[in-house]
């Protein structure tokens, strides 16, 4: 079964409506823009393409002095479900952060595999501080443990798509967290 022409049929229930994200949004931005007091430089890193809803609407939640940077990795196979271990980095940064204090802003955390990477690969390039700020976490399913440091939303092991979060890259325009029909997916998890 294909995706419908009207993504909002594929939807079996709105699990974070637009105004409970924007809430939480403004939240976490006023937690971390009171994180880090002073002008020191603070980028963030957006992990793509994900957390591109995200990072536009944290970024301007955050009052203070930013830069945007924004890396692409991939661990799920395209139109896959589960997280392969294995990470590739298809877009790395484009500046330097020697010295600097970093925020990875992701979308979801799952199995932790694909942050885990992350965070040592920029640790690698001696960064002042690295931190972590993810929209959704679905601790249930952690391989790898992390230390989150801003976490909007728990929430259960259902797979969703929409506010950035896609199925096959659908449905990332969807101006809400969804969980996605069973049936769209059930043949990738091997149930028809
Ligand atoms: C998703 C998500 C995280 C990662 C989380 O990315 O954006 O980067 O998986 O999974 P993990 O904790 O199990 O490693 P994905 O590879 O689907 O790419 P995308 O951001 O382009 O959708």
């Amino acid at each position: 079964m294909g995706a419908s022409k009207n993504p909002h049929d594929d939807i079996s229930e709105v699990l974070l409506n637009e105004e409970t994200i924007a809430a939480r949004v403004k939240a976490l931005g006023a937690e971390i823009t009171a994180a880090y007091p002073g002008n020191d430089e603070l980028v963030l890193v957006s992990v793509l393409k994900g957390s591109l809803v995200f990072v536009g609407d944290l970024m301007r939640a955050i009052d203070r002095n930013v830069r945007i940077d924004v890396m692409e990795v991939s661990s799920y196979g395209g139109g896959n479900t589960e997280s392969s271990g294995t990470v590739r980095i298809l877009k790395d940064l484009s500046g330097s952060i020697d010295g600097l204090d970093v925020l990875i802003v992701e979308d979801i955390i799952d199995t932790g595999l694909t942050l885990n990477y992350l965070t040592s690969y920029l640790a690698g390039k001696n960064p002042k501080s690295v931190r972590i700020v993810t929209l959704l976490d679905k601790p249930a399913r952690r391989i790898a443990e992390l230390p989150v440091d801003w976490t909007g939303f728990e929430i259960p092991d259902k797979f969703v798509v929409g506010y950035g979060l896609d199925f096959g890259e659908h449905y990332r325009n969807l101006r809400y967290v969804g969980v996605l029909k069973r049936e769209l997916y059930a043949s990738i998890i091997g149930e028809a």
